[in-house]
């Protein structure tokens, strides 16, 4: 073991530490200490390499795992040509309970043998007239994952199976620096307020099935959030947002719900606190829903993009 193959982020954590040096003691010999987190881009995003996806993950690989997403927010593993539905599904039940697929999204479907709640298929492949996944081809807004129920995914996994050519890159920001960027009198005015997140569409802007088309953001249905949430693991505030469409902030009138929250957006989408994900086959993405919201750019829909999610289920969302 060389300190070269520990990562900084792992030296810091006295626990570490700690186990490694008793690994150490006992002469064990474990892939575990390969593993190396690099930076991709300034605000977030880190790409993890040396973590062997054919064995089970061991507890010091995962606890390396956890501090690497804490600080990075989105994790990359690259170079995963074959991992199955249930590959995606093993690892990613390692950080929690997962959710079934949202409303509204494939279900059983002919042409990829995918008929397990926990896997969503994100597609614009049409197989017999019928799209095999959702999301199309079209621009996905940027979104934190069904911020419109009460308990949202904490994480989602993203796994490349086919990529367009070009287009289709899903961006990430990083909504604690977006908090802490803030001027200290529109923090102070945040901490009281809460605001809707529209259930009825999708972020291709689809409407879901059993909900009416709403156009007045003081009528929108879906669950209420504070605008500042606390991250339960790293403690820190975050902006929550959630999506932009038919957000309402209570208590404000519809003119000063749309200021604010235009603002807000504006602010918290600038690229200073972005991160760009250029997928390749075999890319495996893992994001903080709670801490990071992200946008995928459309594509030729000439063109086949073929991804599995899975969802790790959430916990109650902190006001901040
Ligand atoms: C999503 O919004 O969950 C999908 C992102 C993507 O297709 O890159």
């Amino acid at each position: 073991m060389t300190s070269k193959v520990i990562p900084s982020i792992v030296i810091r954590n006295k626990k570490m530490i700690m186990r490694l040096e008793i690994k150490k003691m006992s002469s064990i010999i474990d892939s575990d200490l390969l593993l190396t987190v690099r930076p991709l881009g300034t605000s977030l995003g880190a790409e993890v390499r040396g973590i062997d996806f054919s064995k089970p993950l061991t507890t010091v690989t995962l606890e390396q795992i956890q501090l690497a997403w804490t600080k990075y927010l989105v994790l990359r593993f690259r170079g995963m040509p074959t991992l199955s539905a249930d590959d995606l599904i093993t690892f990613s039940k390692n950080f929690g309970k997962l959710d079934a697929r949202p409303i509204g999204s494939s279900d059983k479907n002919p042409y990829f043998d995918v008929d397990k709640p926990e896997i969503t298929i994100i597609s614009n492949v049409v197989v017999a007239g019928k799209p095999i996944g959702g999301l199309g081809a079209y621009e996905a807004v940027w979104h934190s994952d069904m911020t419109y129920v009460d308990l949202p995914p904490k994480a989602s996994c993203l796994y490349a199976i086919e990529i367009p050519p070009t287009g289709g890159n899903t961006y990430f920001v990083n909504m604690y620096e977006a908090y802490d960027s803030l001027p200290t009198d529109l923090k102070n005015r945040l901490t009281s307020l809460s605001c809707v997140h529209d259930a009825s569409r999708n972020s291709a802007g689809e409407l879901r099935k059993g909900f009416a088309d709403i156009n007045d953001p003081t009528k929108t249905v879906g669950a209420v959030h504070p605008l500042v949430r606390v991250h339960p693991v790293s403690k820190k505030p975050c902006l929550f947002l959630g999506r932009r469409r038919g957000a309402f902030v209570s208590g404000l009138t519809l003119v000063e719900s749309e200021a604010l929250l235009n603002e807000l957006w504006a602010h918290a989408t600038a690229p200073r606190f972005m991160w760009s994900q250029e997928w390749e086959i075999g890319d495996l993405v893992m994001w903080d829903n709670r801490c990071a919201m992200h946008r995928r750019e459309a594509f030729d829909p000439t063109t086949r993009r073929l991804m599995l999610r899975t969802q790790i289920s959430g916990e109650p969302v902190l006001q901040g």
